[in-house]
């Protein structure tokens, strides 16, 4: 099987929805990969293995570590790695170059970053420099620090108008598909209809083209889950129980047992004597 590329994610829009999941480690991305259509090695990598308080630490370097990992244990899925705070805003050429590296050293499908209107010549210039972008708006986990924080976008009509433009703005720079996050249903049900690239919701809507969330949140590794997050397993339990039964047969020393010990070669019969 070839792996699903950016153009195919594109192109599923209003044949089929896009199953999506992030993946930051190599065990993930073995486990998921063929599952899912895209695998997206977000920067809430920040929150989740590393327990920071935002995102707005995550780097370069991690982005492209946590990349290379996901991309070499997988061959199925497509994979796109998230710029990091940082990395973009300032120019569209800086945007370009750090861009680059990622491209090169993960070999992924494709970059994503944040922001609409804004970003619009960033991305444009990308798309242009056959780098495969991803947008994302709405509830913008980079811009908490000034942008109202985790709040639930377009929960009064007046404030629809400037989430529409940012989608259109991303969309016609050339991003391939782009990530709802956290605002209404109908506001991300109409940007949905709205585009001709695929929507992927996160906290928004099941009439967007796909959805995602952070895989520890749905088999239940992280300890607060927002309200969009649904759990499909209770992982943590599963981990707790097996550390006890490991703790348990240690301490009477029943494991190691015969089997997961290294034998002597057995002793060769001499049947000429
Ligand atoms: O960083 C991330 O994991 C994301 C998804 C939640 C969309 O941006």
């Amino acid at each position: 099987m070839k792996r699903v590329s950016a153009s195919d994610i594109k192109n599923k829009k209003g044949k089929e929805p896009i199953v999506c999941l992030t993946a930051y480690t190599a065990p993930i991305a073995r486990a998921i990969d063929g599952g899912v259509d895209l695998m997206l090695v977000g920067d809430s990598l920040g929150m989740v293995l590393y327990d920071y308080e935002n995102t707005l630490q995550v780097t370069l370097n991690q982005m492209i570590e946590h990349g290379k990992s996901v991309v070499n244990a997988s061959s199925k899925s497509c994979v796109i790695v998230d710029m990091p705070f940082g990395t973009y805003e300032e120019s569209p050429d800086r945007a370009f170059k750090n861009a680059a590296r990622v491209m090169k050293e993960t070999n992924c499908n494709g970059i994503k970053l944040e922001g609409g209107r804004l970003m619009e010549r960033t991305i444009s210039h990308l798309a242009n420099s056959s780098i495969p972008v991803m947008g994302h708006i709405g509830l913008q986990p980079q811009s908490v620090l000034i942008d109202g924080g985790y709040k639930v976008r377009g929960k009064d009509k007046s404030e629809w108008q400037k989430y529409i433009d940012d989608a259109i703005a991303v969309e016609n720079a050339g991003a391939f598909s782009i990530v709802l996050e956290g605002m209404t249903e109908p506001l991300a049900t109409e940007i949905s209809q709205k585009l001709k690239i695929p929507t992927i919701g996160i906290g928004a809507s099941p009439k967007c083209d796909g959805q995602i969330l952070v895989t520890e949140d749905m088999l239940g590794l992280t300890n607060v889950a927002p309200k969009f997050v649904k759990k499909y397993k209770e992982l943590d339990k599963s981990i707790n129980e097996a550390v006890n039964q490991y703790a348990i047969q240690v301490k009477n020393r029943t494991f190691p047992s015969s089997e997961h010990v290294y034998h002597m070669r057995p002793k060769l019969v001499n049947n000429n004597k």
